[in-house]
């Protein structure tokens, strides 16, 4: 079974990471096999073309997991937060000094441009193993109390970490969770997500590199059967989701009564608000990044474009002549500003929820695009004629697709951004300072952007109301999701 990815230097082209025909589990510092010895395949969305197999979990397999991270908990919670911050500092610069390999591999597996895994992506996964190897030696000065100096009291970490993360961003979302988890002192069993489970292998690999202790991170590709065992187990002390709100709604019922701590991050339907004042060249950059980046898929996506009834014409006109301009194809071509959905399932969701769009009488436009006759591709699309009570407008579509909507007043504006079942994120556009703090603190979202969007720093806390979930990541509040605070 193999457990290395090979450098292979030559810029920007696969060629740079060398996949091995198959991978293991990361079990204890080992890569094994799965108990069943059970594989699945993962392919390149971008081509179809198998990657590599790679072992599928099962239930014997997340409690070998999970005893390998209860026993490795033991030493590495006891370990000084200056010592475990050592690790995570290490851990911080193998990331940036592998990060054109990782960049290429998240690239290949999850079909998201290069542009993005590069300069987005990987500059914030390393990021945020600084920002929380950081904060590892000043537990104590973190707001959550101070251990006495007989040792009494004071933040301790909950113990076995199980972390389940999604297909969107592969390798960020196991920075947000493990980065945090490792700095308080507890361990990890983390499941990658289906259809991109390479770069956790690869972090795997890293883990051994920084010569992190057996045990401590885990990693478990699988499918939902497995995350939902690592939920069940009764050894785990903490659960942290990234996903579709079904299944967090679902988690949540299975962890009713248990004394295992939760945090969700689920779905988004963002609004972008755009005044009349609003510099209308940036406000479309904005509209752009907040759609389009990662073709959409982004739980916190701006895909409710709301636009004050004067510039409507004006700000549309130029946003479509922007579109056009937009680069959809390879992913691993630099150029490249629109990538492959990331799998068929998900393409046929979006494709789906497009289709009720116009059925239900919102008027559909695309600029002309050619797709790749292999692959799961997506144009970028509008949707005009939008009304709150379209599905289009409610449902999270989680692709490259805009339902726009106008709005009159600023009451108007927040009336309607608030008008979903979920409260994620949230971007307003004005010249007006005081607006933007006006309409801000009157919106329902974790995460408000004021003229700018999708902007993400280790610093900032990051999370949701109603069904967008519970809990915050990033930043001191970050912390906080896996201290038992006394
Ligand atoms: P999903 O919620 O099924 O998958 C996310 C992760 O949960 C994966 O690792 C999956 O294996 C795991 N999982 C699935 N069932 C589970 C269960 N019963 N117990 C524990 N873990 C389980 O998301 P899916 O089906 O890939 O995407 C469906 C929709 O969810 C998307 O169209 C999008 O709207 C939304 N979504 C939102 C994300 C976000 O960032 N908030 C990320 C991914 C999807």
């Amino acid at each position: 079974m193999a457990s290395a990815f090979e450098y292979a230097p030559a810029p920007e082209s696969r060629a740079v990471v060398d996949i091995a025909p198959s991978y293991g589990l990361f079990i204890d510092g080992e890569f094994t096999d799965a108990a069943d010895g059970k594989v699945f395949k993962t392919v390149s969305p971008s081509t179809e073309e198998v990657l590599s197999e790679v072992a599928q979990a099962g239930a014997a397999d997340v409690d070998r997991a999970v005893q390998a991270a209860r026993k490795a908990f033991e030493k590495w919670s006891a370990l000084p937060g200056s010592e475990r911050a050592k690790y995570l500092f290490r851990i911080a610069r193998i990331i940036q000094e592998r990060s054109r390999e990782l960049a290429v591999l998240e690239t290949l597996d999850n079909g998201k441009p290069i542009k993005e895994t590069r300069d987005a992506d990987l500059p914030l996964v390393a990021a945020h193993f600084f920002y929380y190897a950081g904060w590892a030696d000043k537990l104590d000065h973190a707001g959550f109390g101070r251990r006495t100096a007989e040792g009494h009291g004071g933040p301790r970490p909950l113990g076995v970490a199980g972390q389940i993360i999604p297909w969107n961003f592969p390798l960020l979302m196991l920075a947000w969770k493990i980065a945090p988890a490792l700095a308080t002192g507890n361990t990890v069993v983390l499941k990658p997500a289906e259809t991109t489970p390479l770069s956790a292998l690869f972090f795997a690999d890293i883990c051994r590199q920084a010569g992190l202790p057996k045990g401590v991170v885990n990693i478990l590709t699988g499918y939902g059967d497995a995350g939902a065992a690592l939920v069940e187990h009764p050894d785990v002390n903490k659960i942290a989701f990234t996903g579709s709100t079904a299944v967090g709604k679902a988690i949540a019922r299975q962890v009713a009564g248990t004394d295992k701590k939760v945090t969700l991050e689920l779905g988004g339907k963002g609004a972008n608000i755009v005044f009349d004042d609003a510099p209308i060249d940036q406000a479309v950059e904005g509209i752009v990044t907040g759609i389009f980046f990662n073709q959409g898929q982004v739980c916190c996506a701006g895909s409710r474009l709301l636009v004050q009834e004067s510039i409507q014409d004006e700000l549309l006109d130029s946003l479509k002549r922007r579109l056009s301009t937009l680069r959809l194809g390879d992913p691993l071509d630099k150029n490249t500003d629109i990538g492959a959905i990331n799998s068929a399932e998900q393409l046929a969701r979006i494709t789906a929820l497009a289709e009720t769009g116009e059925a239900e009488g919102a008027e559909r436009w695309s600029a002309p695009c050619e797709l790749p006759s292999s692959g799961y591709w997506f144009a970028p699309t509008l949707f005009t004629n939008v009304t709150q009570a379209h599905t289009i407008a409610r449902d999270e579509i989680f692709g490259p697709v805009l339902s726009v909507l106008s709005f009159r007043t600023p009451d108007e504006a927040v009336a309607k951004a608030n008008n979903s079942q979920y409260g994620l994120s949230a971007g307003i556009w004005t010249e007006k300072g005081s607006r933007i703090l006006a309409v801000a603190n009157k919106l329902r979202a974790g995460v408000v952007w004021a003229n700018t969007f999708n902007k993400f720093d280790p610093t900032s806390p990051f999370g949701g109301y109603k069904e967008s979930g519970f809990g915050r990541e990033g930043g001191r509040h970050g912390l906080e999701a896996y201290l038992d605070v006394r």
